[in-house]
């Protein structure tokens, strides 16, 4: 595995791989590696000739300066969990990326605006900034991001779509700890006890869909949300139940063909994320 900082040379480097026709795949994070940011990446090894992995908490799509600050920052065992799947790893400084001020404007329609859009504001502006520079700077041929933030999924989708970017963003399943709580770097923060408890989110979540032919969505969402703050640890923020393509909140089951339920919750001051499938 070979460790870069600058993009020039990672440019380069890759440059020289595309004109004997490697394939290049793609993973980008923020580091604090887990199981689930593995899954992507052997998973690209697995269906390109050469693995890219960036490592880089960026700070333009975080609207919590608390959060950025205790974001866990583990470089040397996120390399040494890489390194037998990663063949580059790209891990640049925040003025190697942000090196020219950046004024675009993106437009997502109604993707932003819910959600995660909606309570984290300019999250996804800086998600797509620095997804894209990224993109100009790997030129990949697939890129992977995990279902388990299904709207920065969505998001990007567009972005690539919009901005006629020539790479297949592959969707990954969601890796979960043993008692079903969606993995996450955030959950490094959590004790024990809170750990535990946090998977009741997800449990809550799976319970929800024996409900489905006896609840509408409304009522569907009212049950994830009441049963969930029962528990006096966890605070739910929102619990959406959406058409994955328009992230419109539905009322009927039959009026969308996909329908995914979002749900972002606190517990001892850490923001979880997770997601479940309906239909
Ligand atoms: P990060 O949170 O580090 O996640 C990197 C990738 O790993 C994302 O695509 C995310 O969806 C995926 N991932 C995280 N936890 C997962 C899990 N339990 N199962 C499956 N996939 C999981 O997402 C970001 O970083 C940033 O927003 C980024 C795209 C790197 C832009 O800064």
């Amino acid at each position: 595995m070979d460790k870069y900082t600058l993009k020039k040379e990672i440019s380069k480097k890759i440059y020289e791989q595309k004109k004997q026709n490697k394939k290049i795949g793609f993973v980008p994070t923020m580091g604090a590696l887990h199981n689930g940011h593995l899954s992507l990446i052997k998973k690209c090894k697995a269906e390109n000739d050469i693995c890219v992995v960036s490592i880089f908490v960026n700070p333009t799509q975080f609207n919590d300066k608390n959060d950025l600050e205790k974001y866990p920052r583990t470089l040397n065992a996120d390399l040494e969990k890489i390194q037998n799947f990663c063949d580059f790893v790209f891990v640049p400084d925040e003025n190697e990326i942000y090196d020219t001020p950046d004024n675009r404007v993106f437009d997502f329609g109604n993707l932003d605006k819910v959600m995660e859009g909606k309570h984290r504001a300019g999250h996804f502006k800086g998600v797509a900034q620095v997804v894209s520079l990224l993109f100009d700077i790997i030129t990949p041929d697939k890129a992977y991001f995990g279902k388990k933030d299904f709207q920065q999924l969505a998001i990007i989708k567009k972005l690539v779509k919009d901005y006629n970017y020539n790479i297949d963003i592959i969707p990954c399943d969601i890796i979960r700890e043993e008692s079903g709580l969606a993995m996450s770097s955030r959950n490094e923060r959590l004790n024990p006890e809170l750990r535990k408890n946090a998977s009741e989110i997800y449990k809550t979540l799976k319970k929800s869909l024996d409900y489905i032919n006896i609840k509408d969505p409304e009522q569907l969402t009212k049950y994830v949300i009441n049963t969930i703050n029962k528990n006096s640890d966890i605070t739910v923020e929102y619990y959406d139940i959406v058409d994955d393509n328009t992230l419109k909140p539905i009322k009927k089951w039959d009026e969308s063909k996909n329908i995914t339920g979002c749900i972002a919750a606190y517990t001892g001051g850490v923001r979880l994320i997770d997601n479940i499938k309906y239909k």
